[in-house]
């Protein structure tokens, strides 16, 4: 009632494609992306240059407290600004991604942005991906999907997209670093990355961006006319 449109939920391992599927999908529909990820980046970017450790609940609670989250969308896509910074790229290194496999395994920081994702979420007509929307933070949202694809396949994209931007890895390294993030991301205790029962699956090993994406406006578009 009141609102706006559907709340979507993606969740799924790093590398399946979600935040590329997503954005591009959430401009088809004119829906809002919100990258939960990208939130605990900026609270694991901050921690880093707080110098605090990611075990050590109490200065995270303080840290937290003093973070703002805005994303800031202009040309459809959106860069990702804490305290008035732009840290859009500064989230993306893989020190950083590793940082933040272990930072969001802290209840003290999925508390903190389980409140900031509600109330972003709330209103509808938005696109949430993360690990835990469709478990945890939408429980009841109205579609959800779960986004998957092979190990290799997932190493092999991030390779590429690190190649890209210049950095010096090897295929196999980044096969072994998604690896151990899913190990982490599903095995932690709080919130792990776990398909919901009523999850759509979806695992986009062998099919193109553009075909995952038709699957997916199919799936809300008759959703919507229901609704
Ligand atoms: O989707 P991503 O690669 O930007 O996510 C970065 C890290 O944050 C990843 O290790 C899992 C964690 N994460 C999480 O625990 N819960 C979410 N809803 C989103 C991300």
């Amino acid at each position: 009632v009141g609102r706006q449109g559907l709340i979507i939920a993606i969740d799924g391992p790093s590398g399946a494609g979600k935040s590329t599927i997503t954005k591009r999908l959430a401009d088809r529909l004119g829906y809002v992306h919100i990258d939960t990820g990208a939130m605990f980046r900026a609270v694991a970017l901050a921690a880093k240059r707080a110098g605090v450790d990611t075990t050590d609940d109490e200065s995270l609670v303080r840290l937290c407290g003093g973070i703002e989250i805005d994303f800031l969308r202009n040309n459809g896509c959106c860069r990702v600004i804490v305290n008035g910074e732009d840290v859009t790229e500064a989230i993306r290194t893989p020190e950083i991604s590793a940082l933040t496999s272990a930072i969001s395994a802290r209840k003290v920081v999925r508390d903190f942005l389980l409140v900031l994702q509600r109330r972003m979420g709330n209103a509808g007509g938005v696109i949430l991906e993360g690990r835990d929307i469709g478990t945890v933070v939408f429980p009841n949202a109205d579609v959800k999907f779960y986004l998957s694809a092979s190990v290799e396949e997932r190493g092999r994209r991030r390779w590429l997209e690190l190649k890209a931007k210049g950095e010096n890895v090897t295929l196999e390294d980044t096969i072994t670093a998604v690896a151990q993030r899913d190990k982490q991301d599903s095995g932690r205790e709080h919130a792990p990355l776990r398909r919901a029962d009523d999850a759509i699956d979806i695992d986009s090993t062998g099919l193109s961006i553009d075909e995952v994406i038709a699957l997916m406006e199919e799936v809300v578009r008759t959703k919507e006319q229901a609704h």
